[in-house]
Protein backbone atom coordinates (compact mmCIF):
# COMPACT_ATOMS: atom_id res chain seq x y z
CA UNK A 1 0.00 0.00 0.00
CA UNK A 2 1.19 3.47 -1.04
CA UNK A 3 0.31 6.23 1.07
CA UNK A 4 1.58 9.21 -1.12
CA UNK A 5 2.49 12.51 1.03
CA UNK A 6 2.06 16.20 0.32
CA UNK A 7 0.02 15.79 -3.61
CA UNK A 8 -1.24 18.17 -5.45
CA UNK A 9 -5.26 18.13 -5.76
CA UNK A 10 -4.88 21.01 -8.75
CA UNK A 11 -4.93 18.18 -11.28
CA UNK A 12 -7.93 16.32 -9.01
CA UNK A 13 -10.65 19.17 -9.31
CA UNK A 14 -12.52 20.82 -12.05
CA UNK A 15 -12.19 24.40 -10.83
CA UNK A 16 -8.11 23.71 -10.97
CA UNK A 17 -7.99 24.99 -7.32
CA UNK A 18 -4.44 24.53 -6.36
CA UNK A 19 -5.05 22.44 -2.73
CA UNK A 20 -2.76 19.93 -1.22
CA UNK A 21 -3.70 16.81 0.03
CA UNK A 22 -1.57 15.85 2.72
CA UNK A 23 -2.22 12.25 2.33
CA UNK A 24 -3.57 10.49 -1.08
CA UNK A 25 -3.96 6.77 -1.81
CA UNK A 26 -5.26 5.67 -5.10
CA UNK A 27 -7.71 2.78 -5.04
CA UNK A 28 -8.34 0.59 -8.05
CA UNK A 29 -10.25 -2.18 -6.09
CA UNK A 30 -11.78 -3.39 -3.22
CA UNK A 31 -8.29 -5.12 -2.50
CA UNK A 32 -6.79 -2.10 -1.85
CA UNK A 33 -10.11 -0.73 0.68
CA UNK A 34 -9.22 -3.92 2.51
CA UNK A 35 -5.36 -3.60 2.65
CA UNK A 36 -6.18 0.51 3.72
CA UNK A 37 -8.35 -0.97 6.50
CA UNK A 38 -5.89 -3.46 8.41
CA UNK A 39 -2.83 -0.90 8.31
CA UNK A 40 -2.48 0.09 11.75
CA UNK A 41 -1.86 3.60 10.67
CA UNK A 42 -4.25 4.56 8.00
CA UNK A 43 -7.21 2.22 9.45
CA UNK A 44 -8.87 4.95 11.82
CA UNK A 45 -7.70 8.41 10.03
CA UNK A 46 -10.59 10.53 9.45
CA UNK A 47 -10.66 9.67 5.09
CA UNK A 48 -12.16 12.01 2.20
CA UNK A 49 -13.38 10.19 -0.99
CA UNK A 50 -12.65 12.03 -4.20
CA UNK A 51 -14.01 10.82 -7.26
CA UNK A 52 -13.41 13.07 -10.60
CA UNK A 53 -13.32 16.18 -8.59
CA UNK A 54 -16.00 18.07 -10.86
CA UNK A 55 -18.23 18.90 -8.06
CA UNK A 56 -15.95 20.09 -4.91
CA UNK A 57 -14.67 23.32 -3.74
CA UNK A 58 -11.19 22.67 -2.16
CA UNK A 59 -10.92 25.82 0.69
CA UNK A 60 -7.93 24.57 1.82
CA UNK A 61 -5.68 21.79 1.70
CA UNK A 62 -7.23 18.27 2.58
CA UNK A 63 -5.98 17.28 6.18
CA UNK A 64 -7.72 13.20 6.05
CA UNK A 65 -6.72 10.70 3.89
CA UNK A 66 -7.89 11.44 0.24
CA UNK A 67 -9.12 8.43 -1.12
CA UNK A 68 -9.21 8.27 -4.80
CA UNK A 69 -11.57 6.30 -6.62
CA UNK A 70 -9.74 4.45 -9.40
CA UNK A 71 -11.45 1.25 -9.46
CA UNK A 72 -12.07 0.53 -13.39
CA UNK A 73 -13.99 -2.13 -15.27
CA UNK A 74 -17.52 -2.26 -17.12
CA UNK A 75 -19.76 -5.18 -18.01
CA UNK A 76 -23.14 -6.56 -19.61
CA UNK A 77 -24.89 -7.87 -16.39
CA UNK A 78 -28.25 -9.08 -17.46
CA UNK A 79 -30.33 -8.57 -20.92
CA UNK A 80 -33.70 -8.92 -20.50
CA UNK A 81 -36.71 -8.05 -22.31
CA UNK A 82 -37.59 -5.56 -19.89
CA UNK A 83 -33.59 -4.15 -19.95
CA UNK A 84 -30.24 -4.33 -19.79
CA UNK A 85 -28.40 -4.06 -16.54
CA UNK A 86 -24.56 -2.52 -17.07
CA UNK A 87 -21.87 -2.59 -14.34
CA UNK A 88 -19.33 -0.33 -13.87
CA UNK A 89 -16.39 0.71 -11.52
CA UNK A 90 -16.99 3.58 -9.57
CA UNK A 91 -13.53 5.29 -10.80
CA UNK A 92 -14.85 5.03 -14.50
CA UNK A 93 -15.62 8.31 -16.12
CA UNK A 94 -19.08 9.06 -16.71
CA UNK A 95 -19.10 10.17 -20.09
CA UNK A 96 -17.46 7.27 -21.25
CA UNK A 97 -19.92 4.73 -20.09
CA UNK A 98 -22.44 7.04 -21.55
CA UNK A 99 -20.77 6.69 -24.57
CA UNK A 100 -19.83 2.70 -24.04
CA UNK A 101 -23.56 1.35 -23.50
CA UNK A 102 -24.84 3.74 -26.79
CA UNK A 103 -22.38 2.51 -29.04
CA UNK A 104 -22.94 -1.52 -27.71
CA UNK A 105 -26.34 -0.90 -28.45
CA UNK A 106 -27.53 -0.45 -24.74
CA UNK A 107 -29.28 3.46 -24.83
CA UNK A 108 -30.78 5.40 -22.04
CA UNK A 109 -28.11 7.56 -20.68
CA UNK A 110 -28.04 9.55 -23.59
CA UNK A 111 -29.71 12.89 -21.89
CA UNK A 112 -26.88 12.92 -19.59
CA UNK A 113 -23.95 12.89 -21.70
CA UNK A 114 -20.82 15.06 -21.34
CA UNK A 115 -21.46 15.51 -17.96
CA UNK A 116 -17.98 15.48 -16.14
CA UNK A 117 -16.98 13.29 -13.50
CA UNK A 118 -16.69 9.38 -12.65
CA UNK A 119 -19.54 7.43 -12.13
CA UNK A 120 -18.90 7.44 -8.28
CA UNK A 121 -19.55 10.96 -7.93
CA UNK A 122 -22.30 11.17 -10.81
CA UNK A 123 -24.29 8.44 -7.77
CA UNK A 124 -23.12 10.33 -5.50
CA UNK A 125 -24.92 13.92 -6.50
CA UNK A 126 -27.79 11.88 -8.29
CA UNK A 127 -26.58 14.01 -11.28
CA UNK A 128 -29.17 15.07 -13.87
CA UNK A 129 -29.76 16.92 -16.90
CA UNK A 130 -32.02 17.67 -20.30
CA UNK A 131 -35.19 15.62 -18.21
CA UNK A 132 -33.20 12.40 -16.70
CA UNK A 133 -31.85 12.01 -13.24
CA UNK A 134 -29.20 9.38 -12.19
CA UNK A 135 -32.15 8.16 -10.50
CA UNK A 136 -33.93 7.09 -13.12
CA UNK A 137 -31.34 4.84 -14.55
CA UNK A 138 -29.64 3.12 -11.12
CA UNK A 139 -30.38 -0.43 -10.32
CA UNK A 140 -28.01 -1.43 -7.20
CA UNK A 141 -24.26 -0.27 -6.03
CA UNK A 142 -21.76 -1.99 -3.81
CA UNK A 143 -20.20 0.04 -1.24
CA UNK A 144 -17.59 -0.70 1.56
CA UNK A 145 -18.11 0.91 5.00
CA UNK A 146 -14.40 2.31 5.67
CA UNK A 147 -15.22 1.20 9.56
CA UNK A 148 -15.82 -1.91 9.55
CA UNK A 149 -14.55 -2.92 5.75
CA UNK A 150 -17.80 -4.59 5.32
CA UNK A 151 -19.09 -4.56 2.02
CA UNK A 152 -22.73 -3.90 1.13
CA UNK A 153 -25.24 -3.46 -1.34
CA UNK A 154 -27.70 -0.46 -1.89
CA UNK A 155 -30.69 -0.02 -3.92
CA UNK A 156 -32.07 3.10 -5.25
CA UNK A 157 -34.38 3.61 -1.88
CA UNK A 158 -31.93 3.07 0.39
CA UNK A 159 -29.54 5.71 -1.39
CA UNK A 160 -32.18 8.42 -0.64
CA UNK A 161 -31.81 9.99 -3.58
CA UNK A 162 -33.45 13.60 -4.27
CA UNK A 163 -32.60 16.42 -6.56
CA UNK A 164 -28.57 16.50 -6.42
CA UNK A 165 -28.61 14.89 -3.59
CA UNK A 166 -27.57 11.11 -1.82
CA UNK A 167 -26.89 9.58 1.16
CA UNK A 168 -23.09 9.61 0.18
CA UNK A 169 -23.69 13.92 0.53
CA UNK A 170 -24.38 13.57 4.21
CA UNK A 171 -22.45 13.45 7.77
CA UNK A 172 -23.65 10.46 9.62
CA UNK A 173 -25.88 12.16 12.14
CA UNK A 174 -26.24 15.40 9.93
CA UNK A 175 -29.55 17.41 10.29
CA UNK A 176 -31.69 14.14 8.59
CA UNK A 177 -29.95 11.25 10.23
CA UNK A 178 -28.37 8.66 8.33
CA UNK A 179 -25.21 9.88 6.52
CA UNK A 180 -22.40 7.86 4.81
CA UNK A 181 -20.19 10.84 3.50
CA UNK A 182 -16.63 9.93 4.33
CA UNK A 183 -17.84 6.59 6.01
CA UNK A 184 -18.40 4.53 2.89
CA UNK A 185 -17.02 4.12 -0.39
CA UNK A 186 -18.58 3.23 -3.37
CA UNK A 187 -17.11 0.26 -5.25
CA UNK A 188 -19.03 -0.61 -8.36
CA UNK A 189 -22.47 0.61 -9.85
CA UNK A 190 -25.09 -1.21 -11.33
CA UNK A 191 -27.35 0.43 -14.10
CA UNK A 192 -30.75 -0.44 -15.56
CA UNK A 193 -31.67 0.74 -18.97
CA UNK A 194 -35.12 0.27 -19.71
CA UNK A 195 -36.45 -1.79 -22.70
CA UNK A 196 -38.20 -0.86 -25.28
CA UNK A 197 -36.17 2.53 -25.17
CA UNK A 198 -37.59 5.69 -25.70
CA UNK A 199 -36.22 9.10 -26.71
CA UNK A 200 -36.73 11.37 -23.77
CA UNK A 201 -37.29 14.95 -25.61
CA UNK A 202 -39.82 16.77 -23.23
CA UNK A 203 -37.25 19.44 -22.41
CA UNK A 204 -37.24 23.02 -24.18
CA UNK A 205 -33.42 22.67 -25.53
CA UNK A 206 -34.42 18.81 -27.36
CA UNK A 207 -37.44 19.97 -28.48
CA UNK A 208 -35.92 23.27 -30.49
CA UNK A 209 -33.30 20.52 -32.11
CA UNK A 210 -36.47 18.55 -33.36
CA UNK A 211 -37.59 21.89 -34.53
CA UNK A 212 -34.54 22.70 -36.23
CA UNK A 213 -33.51 19.62 -37.68
CA UNK A 214 -36.72 17.79 -38.50
CA UNK A 215 -35.82 14.39 -36.95
CA UNK A 216 -38.83 13.96 -34.64
CA UNK A 217 -38.02 10.27 -34.42
CA UNK A 218 -34.04 10.60 -33.45
CA UNK A 219 -32.13 7.63 -32.49
CA UNK A 220 -30.29 7.70 -28.96
CA UNK A 221 -26.61 8.40 -30.68
CA UNK A 222 -28.36 11.58 -31.92
CA UNK A 223 -29.59 12.78 -28.66
CA UNK A 224 -26.19 12.20 -27.39
CA UNK A 225 -25.10 14.50 -30.19
CA UNK A 226 -27.97 16.64 -29.91
CA UNK A 227 -27.06 17.06 -25.89
CA UNK A 228 -23.78 17.41 -25.91
CA UNK A 229 -24.06 20.16 -28.60
CA UNK A 230 -26.03 22.30 -26.01
CA UNK A 231 -23.63 21.86 -23.24
CA UNK A 232 -21.14 22.80 -25.09
CA UNK A 233 -22.85 25.75 -25.94
CA UNK A 234 -23.73 26.88 -22.60
CA UNK A 235 -21.22 25.29 -20.00
CA UNK A 236 -17.37 25.70 -20.50
CA UNK A 237 -15.61 23.10 -20.87
CA UNK A 238 -13.29 22.70 -17.41
CA UNK A 239 -10.20 21.53 -18.69
CA UNK A 240 -10.42 25.16 -20.71
CA UNK A 241 -12.25 27.11 -18.34
CA UNK A 242 -12.30 25.82 -14.21
CA UNK A 243 -15.40 25.28 -13.24
CA UNK A 244 -17.88 22.90 -11.38
CA UNK A 245 -21.06 22.70 -13.73
CA UNK A 246 -23.94 24.71 -11.98
CA UNK A 247 -23.07 26.42 -8.89
CA UNK A 248 -26.36 26.15 -7.23
CA UNK A 249 -29.48 24.18 -7.03
CA UNK A 250 -32.62 25.85 -8.80
CA UNK A 251 -34.95 26.33 -5.83
CA UNK A 252 -38.28 25.24 -5.03
CA UNK A 253 -40.67 27.53 -3.69
CA UNK A 254 -44.64 27.06 -2.90
CA UNK A 255 -46.93 28.46 -5.40
CA UNK A 256 -47.99 31.51 -2.81
CA UNK A 257 -44.02 32.33 -3.02
CA UNK A 258 -44.05 32.48 -6.44
CA UNK A 259 -47.33 34.06 -7.19
CA UNK A 260 -45.90 36.96 -5.25
CA UNK A 261 -42.51 36.81 -7.81
CA UNK A 262 -44.31 36.27 -10.68
CA UNK A 263 -46.83 39.34 -9.79
CA UNK A 264 -43.10 41.41 -9.25
CA UNK A 265 -41.41 40.00 -11.96
CA UNK A 266 -43.67 38.90 -15.19
CA UNK A 267 -40.66 37.49 -16.89
CA UNK A 268 -38.95 34.60 -14.56
CA UNK A 269 -38.55 31.24 -15.42
CA UNK A 270 -40.25 28.68 -13.61
CA UNK A 271 -41.37 24.70 -13.95
CA UNK A 272 -44.06 23.43 -11.82
CA UNK A 273 -43.00 20.23 -9.82
CA UNK A 274 -45.08 16.53 -9.15
CA UNK A 275 -45.29 17.75 -5.49
CA UNK A 276 -47.14 21.02 -6.13
CA UNK A 277 -43.97 23.20 -5.79
CA UNK A 278 -42.73 25.37 -8.14
CA UNK A 279 -38.78 25.36 -9.54
CA UNK A 280 -37.56 28.63 -10.31
CA UNK A 281 -34.52 28.74 -12.69
CA UNK A 282 -31.44 29.90 -10.09
CA UNK A 283 -29.48 30.92 -13.28
CA UNK A 284 -32.23 33.15 -14.11
CA UNK A 285 -32.33 35.13 -10.77
CA UNK A 286 -28.61 35.55 -10.57
CA UNK A 287 -28.92 37.14 -14.23
CA UNK A 288 -31.92 39.06 -13.40
CA UNK A 289 -29.42 40.62 -10.22
CA UNK A 290 -26.76 41.63 -12.89
CA UNK A 291 -24.15 39.27 -12.28
CA UNK A 292 -23.65 37.50 -15.98
CA UNK A 293 -19.69 38.54 -16.57
CA UNK A 294 -18.79 39.79 -12.86
CA UNK A 295 -15.84 38.82 -11.24
CA UNK A 296 -13.95 38.89 -7.36
CA UNK A 297 -10.67 38.14 -7.40
CA UNK A 298 -10.27 35.74 -9.74
CA UNK A 299 -13.26 33.93 -8.95
CA UNK A 300 -15.89 34.81 -12.34
CA UNK A 301 -20.06 34.32 -12.91
CA UNK A 302 -19.30 32.59 -16.69
CA UNK A 303 -21.15 35.01 -19.05
CA UNK A 304 -23.32 32.44 -21.08
CA UNK A 305 -25.10 31.11 -17.77
CA UNK A 306 -25.42 32.81 -14.60
CA UNK A 307 -25.54 29.35 -12.61
CA UNK A 308 -21.83 28.65 -13.68
CA UNK A 309 -19.10 29.98 -11.57
CA UNK A 310 -15.29 30.00 -13.27
CA UNK A 311 -11.56 30.22 -12.44
CA UNK A 312 -10.38 33.04 -14.22
CA UNK A 313 -6.78 32.69 -13.04
CA UNK A 314 -6.52 29.41 -15.38
CA UNK A 315 -3.64 26.63 -14.26
CA UNK A 316 -1.12 29.30 -13.21
CA UNK A 317 -2.64 31.79 -11.11
CA UNK A 318 -5.67 30.16 -9.73
CA UNK A 319 -8.63 31.00 -7.93
CA UNK A 320 -9.02 30.04 -4.36
CA UNK A 321 -11.83 28.17 -2.71
CA UNK A 322 -12.04 31.63 -0.49
CA UNK A 323 -12.60 33.63 -3.59
CA UNK A 324 -15.44 31.09 -5.21
CA UNK A 325 -17.16 31.23 -1.53
CA UNK A 326 -16.52 35.09 -1.18
CA UNK A 327 -17.93 35.59 -4.90
CA UNK A 328 -21.29 32.52 -4.03
CA UNK A 329 -21.79 34.70 -0.49
CA UNK A 330 -22.37 37.91 -3.00
CA UNK A 331 -24.59 36.12 -4.90
CA UNK A 332 -26.60 34.47 -2.54
CA UNK A 333 -27.17 37.94 -0.62
CA UNK A 334 -28.22 39.71 -4.22
CA UNK A 335 -30.95 37.45 -4.66
CA UNK A 336 -32.06 37.44 -1.27
CA UNK A 337 -32.33 40.49 -0.88
CA UNK A 338 -33.86 40.83 -4.49
CA UNK A 339 -36.43 37.61 -4.37
CA UNK A 340 -36.09 36.48 -0.62
CA UNK A 341 -34.64 33.34 -1.90
CA UNK A 342 -32.02 31.50 -0.34
CA UNK A 343 -29.80 30.15 -3.05
CA UNK A 344 -28.06 26.86 -1.81
CA UNK A 345 -24.66 25.63 -3.18
CA UNK A 346 -24.88 22.89 -4.97
CA UNK A 347 -20.74 21.51 -4.76
CA UNK A 348 -19.35 19.86 -1.88
CA UNK A 349 -17.31 22.78 -0.39
CA UNK A 350 -14.06 21.14 1.57
N1 LIG B 1 -31.29 31.42 -17.62
C1 LIG B 1 -31.15 32.77 -17.70
N2 LIG B 1 -29.92 33.32 -17.50
C2 LIG B 1 -28.84 32.55 -17.22
C3 LIG B 1 -28.99 31.15 -17.13
C4 LIG B 1 -30.23 30.60 -17.33
O1 LIG B 1 -32.11 33.50 -17.96
O2 LIG B 1 -27.75 33.10 -17.05
C5 LIG B 1 -32.60 30.82 -17.89
C6 LIG B 1 -32.54 30.08 -19.24
O3 LIG B 1 -32.83 30.93 -20.30
C7 LIG B 1 -33.59 29.02 -19.08
C8 LIG B 1 -33.55 28.72 -17.58
O4 LIG B 1 -32.87 29.79 -16.96
O5 LIG B 1 -34.85 29.50 -19.41
C9 LIG B 1 -32.90 27.39 -17.25
O6 LIG B 1 -31.60 27.35 -17.82
P1 LIG B 1 -30.97 25.97 -18.39
O7 LIG B 1 -31.92 25.28 -19.28
O8 LIG B 1 -29.61 26.30 -18.89
O9 LIG B 1 -30.86 25.01 -17.14
P2 LIG B 1 -30.47 25.28 -15.64
O10 LIG B 1 -31.71 25.18 -14.81
O11 LIG B 1 -29.66 26.50 -15.51
C10 LIG B 1 -30.14 22.75 -15.07
C11 LIG B 1 -29.12 21.94 -14.32
C12 LIG B 1 -27.93 21.63 -15.21
C13 LIG B 1 -28.44 20.86 -16.41
C14 LIG B 1 -29.48 21.70 -17.16
C15 LIG B 1 -30.12 20.94 -18.28
C16 LIG B 1 -29.29 22.51 -11.99
C17 LIG B 1 -28.72 23.25 -10.84
N3 LIG B 1 -28.68 22.65 -13.15
O12 LIG B 1 -29.54 24.00 -15.35
O13 LIG B 1 -27.04 20.79 -14.48
O14 LIG B 1 -27.38 20.53 -17.29
O15 LIG B 1 -30.54 22.07 -16.24
O16 LIG B 1 -30.98 19.96 -17.78
O17 LIG B 1 -30.28 21.79 -11.81
C18 LIG B 1 -25.13 20.78 -13.05
O18 LIG B 1 -25.86 20.30 -12.17
O19 LIG B 1 -23.91 21.01 -12.84
C19 LIG B 1 -25.71 21.13 -14.34
C20 LIG B 1 -24.99 21.71 -15.30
Amino acid sequence: MFVESNVSLQPYNSFGIAARAQHLLRLHGEEDVRALLAHPQWRDAPKFVLGGGCNTVFTGDVKPLVLKVEIAGRRLVEASARAWIVEAGAGEYWHEIVRWTIEQGWPGLENLAAIPGTLGGAVAQNVGAYGVELQDRFESLDAIDLQTGRSFTLNAAQCAFGYRDSVFKHEAGGPNGLGLAGRALITRVRLRLPRPWKAELDYLDLERKVAETGIDTPDAGQVFDWVCTIRAAKLPDWRVLGNAGSFFKNPAVTPEQCTDIIAREPRIVYYPLADGRIKLAAGWLIDACGWKGKSMGRASVYEKQALVLVNRGGREDPVTGGEVMTLAKAIQTSVYERFGIQLEPEPVVV
